[in-house]
């Protein structure tokens, strides 16, 4: 038993401790947090910015189109026609956006008519 624990004390013990530490190495590099903002709250904040009293674009909610519409102003880039916000908001926001309104549009199980103040 001694003997034992003293060859685990040597060569492998260390290769233990190694592939651990190895371990811990890979999970902070590796570790990302979960996206904590979602479509709701992007929404809000970037589409808000502008689409609120006083922002100098209408306010709106997802109700106003049906996801097919959404779809739609998304796929052909409907607002750069108005104005360009790719400089505002990222593609994986936009996409995330889109989603959001989606889900909640006119013709969706859960519609949402309340959005930006
Ligand atoms: C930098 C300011 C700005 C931002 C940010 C912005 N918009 Fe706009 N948006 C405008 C302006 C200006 C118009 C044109 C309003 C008009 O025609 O009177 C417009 C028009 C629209 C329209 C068409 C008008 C309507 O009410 O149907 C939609 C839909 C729209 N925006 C959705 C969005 C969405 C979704 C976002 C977020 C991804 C967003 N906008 C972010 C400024 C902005």
């Amino acid at each position: 038993m001694l003997l034992e624990m003293e060859q685990l004390g040597g060569e492998k013990m260390r290769k233990i401790v190694g592939l651990l530490v190895c371990f811990m190495v890979m999970g902070v590099l590796l570790y990302r947090p979960a996206s904590s903002v979602d479509g709701e709250t992007l929404f809000k904040m970037k589409c808000g910015k502008c689409h609120t009293k006083g922002g100098g674009a209408p306010i709106f909610a997802p109700v106003k189109y049906a996801s097919s519409q959404w779809k739609r102003f998304f796929q052909r880039e409907k607002h750069k026609r108005k104005k360009d916000i790719s400089s505002d908001v990222s593609e994986k926001e936009i996409a995330l956006i889109k989603e959001y309104l989606i889900d909640h549009a006119a013709d969706s199980d859960r519609p949402i008519a309340a959005g930006l103040r």
